[in-house]
């Protein structure tokens, strides 16, 4: 059910993948809700996945961009306003991914260059989308602009390795960027922290099943699907939540103010 949430406003939407992406899901809900936007991805992952599909459905133009290049994000950003005719209202980044993980380096073994191209494409491309919109003159005031995170900024979870460096920084851009848009813009920029999702990023890191599990029993409502994260992330982007900015919010079933639910005690029960 539509409730024209985002007609008129005109968006940015880099990470869909494939149609398990969080930002695939994104991208549908804010054209149900009535928003025109383009879809961006590294040329790679363009190559790779089923894009096409999603853009044919949302009426959107693909234009390619490697996150971590500031050229490309300029003629993202230049080509985007070009074809939505105007300036933007909201950009999604939804974007992670480390070397080390996905090659199964251990914590204590990191390659070092790979820790920084993780960085690079996982956090500091934040800034980089940030500084080149600002640079552009590129945002509508009352903007939103948001990231993904997760709760391994805040506490450890071995197996995510230097993603959690990753998440960190990206928490971190956003408060001082977010500032910074707020002053000059009255943009908002903010950071949704989702429950393990079942996507091809989340299912790359170690031991995933047994942590998605184990997140949805620690958590009272359960994990937080796609989906959800999906009507979350555009209620950012609508005029309801004009006041919110600087922010890592919590989106994740009640797990990151639970101690121990019922769900985990019946299985400890079972395990003694
Ligand atoms: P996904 O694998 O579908 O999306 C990750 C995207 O990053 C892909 O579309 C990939 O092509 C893109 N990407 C990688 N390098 C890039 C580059 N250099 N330039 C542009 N794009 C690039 O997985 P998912 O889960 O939808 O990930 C989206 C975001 O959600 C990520 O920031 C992830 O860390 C975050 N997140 C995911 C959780 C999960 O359990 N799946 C939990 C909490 C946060």
């Amino acid at each position: 059910m539509s409730h024209n949430l985002l007609k008129g406003k005109r968006g940015i939407i880099f990470g869909a993948l494939d149609e398990r992406s969080i930002a695939w899901k994104v991208a549908q809900v804010a054209h149900a809700e009535g928003a025109s936007f383009t879809l961006t991805n590294a040329p790679i992952a363009l190559r790779m996945g089923t894009i096409n599909k999603l853009a044919e459905e949302c009426n959107a133009e693909i234009i390619p961009a490697d996150a971590t290049s500031v050229e490309d994000l300029e003629n993202l950003f230049t080509k985007s306003m070009e074809v939505l005719g105007g300036k933007i209202d909201f950009v999604l980044h939804s974007i992670g991914m480390s070397p080390n993980v996905r090659k199964g380096k251990d914590y204590g073994d990191l390659n070092y260059d790979w820790l920084m191209k993780t960085l690079d494409v996982s956090a500091i491309s934040f800034h980089k989308v940030m500084q080149t919109a600002e640079k552009l003159d590129a945002m509508n005031e009352w903007g939103s602009i948001m990231a993904l995170s997760y709760i391994a900024a805040q506490r450890t979870f071995p197996d995510y390795s230097d993603m959690a460096h990753a998440k960190a920084m990206l928490e971190s851009i956003a408060r001082s960027y977010g500032e910074r848009f707020a002053r000059l813009k009255k943009v908002r920029v903010n950071t949704i922290s989702q429950s393990p999702t079942m996507t091809t990023a989340g299912t790359g890191v170690g031991g995933f099943d047994v942590f998605y599990d184990y997140a949805d029993k620690m958590s009272p409502l359960g994990n937080a699907s796609a989906e959800d994260c999906a009507k979350y992330c555009v209620m950012y982007f609508s005029d309801f939540t004009r006041m919110v900015t600087m922010q890592n919010l919590m989106h994740d079933g009640g797990f990151s103010t639970s101690g121990i639910t019922d769900r985990l005690i019946e299985d400890l029960k079972k395990d003694n």
